[in-house]
């Protein structure tokens, strides 16, 4: 995607070197930052602090933990802590234990010492094919957007969280349609929840929306139902950090009440996402492991001032505050899935085979 003159995606190596850099999501929109991840720390550190963060990007970002580590010390030993290191840096996301076991299989048979070179190659073809593969599934979900296209007025897509270019390497997921929709000339326009606590809507969603051109407004993450009930909302699309074998979609905490209100009001609520992010060891969404984040999100509130960036109390002091960071949608509330292989109302219509989503 470009930024400005240049052309970047959210975490790169240069040209066969073991320099890896990505755009530090937690200064944007306000700067502009490109950080180094130089060991196997940095890597942990990037996803556990959300540096880096959604489901596709924090799988490449660990397949490059992978060759950090191994280009520190080529042993067995440092490959199996780095993988439960990086596994442990957050919990939901399925994405990272799916980059996680495609690097072990890929190293399997390579001896040690010549490991790291092995690691990075793929965590590059991870990078690649994750460009590619949602830049398919834009090209399948544009035609959630054209059916709505032939009438008078934008096409209005309601969006939660981040799931654009800056959640993955490149394209996006549930972003990857509306920019296909606007190169392609559709007139669209995006309602974009702020997405508390962390305001991935506000911060990244509008920053990368408004930096394309692509006619967008922010609402708060309540005004949703509202919008469907007036009629202002022609569909839903959002991302996935994990979708169970049976379709039920977990993705940032209040996707739910969004398809609850779709659902009341009509308006088709449509979920995209990588095989990658599909997990068909768990039936249902029942067993995901829902990330509890810290009070300090939701008691305060963090923002640009004149000198910098601040936080601001919005509670009593003394208050407590929960904050679960993902929930579950229900497959019925589901309108319809795209992957890489095509666009269906049923997961298991576009989820290829559960070895080939695998070993791929
Ligand atoms: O906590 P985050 O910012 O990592 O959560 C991200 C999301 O919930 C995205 O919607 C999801 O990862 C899909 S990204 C293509």
């Amino acid at each position: 995607m470009r930024v400005g003159n240049t052309w970047y995606r959210s975490i790169w190596r240069e040209n066969g070197t073991g320099h890896v850099s990505a755009i530090d999501q937690t200064k944007l929109p306000h700067a502009f930052e490109v950080f180094e991840l130089a060991c196997l720390n940095d890597a942990v550190r990037a996803i556990a602090d959300m540096k880096v963060r959604g489901a596709p990007l924090i799988g490449a970002t660990a397949a490059y933990g992978i060759a950090l580590a191994l280009a520190e010390r080529d042993t067995q030993a440092a490959l199996d802590t780095a993988a439960r290191k990086l596994f442990a840096a957050r919990p939901t996301a399925v994405n990272l234990r799916w980059a996680l076991e495609r690097m072990q299989r890929a190293l399997a048979t390579v001896p040690a010492g010549s490991r790291a070179q092995a690691a990075f190659d793929e965590a590059d073809r991870i990078c690649d094919q994750d460009a590619a593969v949602n830049e398919a599934i834009g090209d399948h979900a544009l035609a959630w957007i054209r059916d709505k296209a032939d009438r008078n007025g934008p096409v209005n897509v309601l969006t939660h969280c981040n799931a654009g270019w800056l959640a993955t390497v490149d394209w996006g997921t549930a972003l990857a349609p509306i920019y296909k929709a606007f190169d392609a000339g559709i007139d669209v326009h995006v309602w974009v929840d702020e997405t508390r606590p962390r305001n991935q809507g506000a911060a990244l969603t509008l920053w990368e929306l408004m930096n394309h051109g692509v006619p967008c407004t922010l609402i708060v993450d309540n005004a949703g139902g509202h919008l469907m009930q007036r009629g202002q909302v022609d569909l839903c699309i959002v991302g996935s950090d994990r979708t169970t074998a049976n379709g039920d979609v977990c993705n940032k905490i209040g996707t739910y009440l969004k398809a609850l209100a779709a659902h009341d009001n009509g308006v088709p609520f449509y979920v995209a996402l990588p095989c990658s992010t599909i997990d068909f060891s768990l039936a249902d969404g029942a067993r995901i492991p829902i990330e509890e984040r810290g009070e300090a999100e939701v008691l305060t509130l963090p923002g640009a001032t004149a000198g910098g960036f601040d936080r601001v109390n919005i509670a009593a002091p003394g208050a407590r505050a929960a904050n679960p960071a993902f929930d579950v949608t229900p497959a019925r509330l589901v309108s319809g899935y795209a992957t890489e292989h095509g666009a269906a109302a049923r997961i298991d219509a576009v989820c290829g085979s559960p070895t080939a989503a695998t070993a791929s």
